[in-house]
């Protein structure tokens, strides 16, 4: 696929500045390497597993049932990201997980983690923990 050559540039010279400029305070997610993240988005990676949204979304985030999260995320708002994991959208096939603990503590965590998917620093989706 083009469009991904074309991430591939933006990640290998700016991968870590990418994620860091959209909140010069705190960067959203760190990355090195394309895969080696930091805690929190490492607990992102773990919630998107334990909540199992690789059914509907596909292993890489890229779509099946349910529309491609790397595409989705780079118009999605985090709050309207937020609703549509919390509420679901019953009527179309997306699950509420309102009530699922795991991803209502951590839906900073997992927007980090399918953020950096969406934006292409994060290279693919099985993760490591930086050391
Ligand atoms: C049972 C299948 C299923 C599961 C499990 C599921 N989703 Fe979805 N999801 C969908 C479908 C289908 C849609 C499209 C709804 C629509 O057409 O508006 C969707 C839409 C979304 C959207 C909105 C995308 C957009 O472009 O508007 C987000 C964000 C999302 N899902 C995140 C998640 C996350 C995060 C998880 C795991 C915590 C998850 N989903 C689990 C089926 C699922």
């Amino acid at each position: 696929m083009m469009y991904r050559f074309s991430l591939l540039g933006v990640v290998l010279c700016a991968g870590v500045s990418l994620a860091q400029a959209q909140d010069a305070k705190q960067p959203l997610y760190n990355v090195v390497d394309g895969y080696k993240v930091d805690a929190n988005t490492m607990k992102g990676f773990r919630t998107w597993r334990a909540a199992a949204c690789d059914r509907c979304h596909g292993a890489n985030q890229e779509g099946m049932v349910g529309p491609s999260l790397v595409n989705s995320l780079k118009t999605l708002t985090k709050e309207e990201f937020v609703k549509t994991v919390r509420d679901g959208r019953l009527e179309k096939g997306m699950q509420s997980f309102g009530t699922n603990k795991q991803v209502m503590d951590n839906i900073d965590q997992l927007y980090a983690y399918l953020k950096g998917r969406s934006d292409g620093a994060i290279t693919r989706s099985k993760v490591e923990e930086v050391q």
